[in-house]
């Protein structure tokens, strides 16, 4: 038995959206056209839509990158229908951008907005009336809905899944806006790679320094509101030791010091096959770069592509992590959808991933539990001696 096990505990949080002033801020920034979107406040009872008016919602906002019928499985005519493979026998996943699974005539009110697929959301959607589930991920049966056939499960709650995933990527420049930096040069496939997405851009007007990045996206986080609802679990459940993914892969500086100035930046998704050669022909390239950044994936000190930054004195920041791509991607695919489903109820289901040390996990009686039963019936050590 290892001496510590991680736990982990996914907590969903419902969060209604309200219409803010970001969003409008964020427009005027990238020169695009302001977006007016209706509070949900304003109106009385949501109004019953069908399946395949989301369908069509998520194609419109796409730029028609949906899988509007089977044909375009066949023929490979939409090039946002992607196998996903690590070529691990019987685990890849083909990408299907639009419904999953679905009646196209089922009626629909409520809409939750997510990032990935699990068993807890599919409850969570049951239990709080939502008839539409939209995760930015992909799906995969079984692994997206607690080991049961999807089918089996979300007809037994008539709820209807889409994805969109790649054919949401690159619609809009929010990353690098919620970063600080507008890109002059973007390549989804750099290298050659497909997916390796790179973005090289001037800082904007008000990030002068490291620190001027950092608490910019600490604001649009609000990781000062998540670490009090942090700290307040850790008092609640008398366990300092419980850690939250958001608030534990915050951003951090890997090289350089939080005053340094900052004007031009190489982001990258380290995830994505950016390698350290990589690094070395964008900075021939541009030689005047003063900082990587990192996001999504974050590295850690050994990598080899903080070894080479430092070689030309770079600054090395890791910005958000995956943990927060519900705030960058899940919001505004929220309110793209709202835009034409206006009558819709919109919420957004996060995942609160959290770690906690075995033996802090619930109280003694669950504690007892779990011993008694490990030891009546899950120790057979003395038989394979
Ligand atoms: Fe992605
Ligand atoms: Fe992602």
């Amino acid at each position: 038995m290892k001496k510590f096990i991680k736990n982990f505990s996914i907590f969903i949080l419902l969060i209604a959206i309200f219409h803010n002033n970001c969003y409008a801020h964020v427009s005027e920034l990238i020169n695009e056209k302001e977006v007016c979107c209706e509070t949900q406040t304003d109106r009385s009872e949501p109004q019953w839509y069908y399946v395949k008016d989301v369908l069509q919602a998520l194609n419109s906002l796409s730029g028609g990158r949906c899988v509007m019928d089977n044909q375009c499985l066949t023929t490979g005519s939409n090039k946002f229908v992607i196998t996903k493979s690590s070529n691990i026998p019987g685990k890849s996943v083909i990408e299907l951008p639009g419904l999953v699974w679905g009646d196209r005539e089922m009626k629909v009110k409520k809409i939750a907005v997510m990032m990935t697929l699990t068993e807890s959301a599919i409850e969570l959607a049951a239990a709080t009336g939502v008839n539409v589930i939209i995760t930015h991920h992909p799906v995969a049966d079984g692994a997206s809905s607690g080991g049961v056939l999807l089918k089996d499960y979300l007809n037994n709650y008539n709820i209807a899944v889409f994805e969109l995933h790649e054919a949401f990527h690159g619609l809009h420049p929010g990353i690098s806006f919620l970063h600080g930096h507008k890109p002059f040069f973007s390549d989804v496939n750099y290298g050659g790679i497909k997916g390796n997405v790179v973005h090289v851009g001037n800082v904007l007007s008000d990030i002068k320094t490291i620190g001027d990045m950092i608490n910019r996206l600490n604001l649009f986080m609000n990781i000062e509101k998540d670490v009090t609802v942090l700290t307040s679990e850790r008092t609640i459940r008398n366990c300092n030791d419980i850690s939250e993914a958001g608030i534990a892969a915050k951003c951090k500086i890997l090289l350089g010091k939080y005053e340094n100035p900052i004007n031009k930046i190489i982001h990258i998704f380290p995830h994505t096959g950016f390698n350290a050669h990589h690094l070395e022909e964008l900075v021939s390239k541009n030689p005047d770069v003063d900082t990587l950044l990192a996001s999504i994936s974050h590295v850690y000190p050994d990598h080899e592509l903080v070894a080479k930054a430092n070689e030309p004195g770079l600054n090395f920041i890791c910005g958000n992590s995956h943990a927060l791509e519900i705030f960058e991607n899940g919001i505004p695919l929220a309110y793209g959808i709202l835009q034409y489903l206006p009558q819709a109820q919109i919420v957004i289901f996060r995942d609160w991933v959290t770690s906690t040390p075995l033996n802090n996990f619930g109280d003694d009686m669950i504690q007892n539990y779990g011993k008694d039963i490990a030891k009546k019936y899950l120790n057979h050590i003395s038989d394979s001696i």
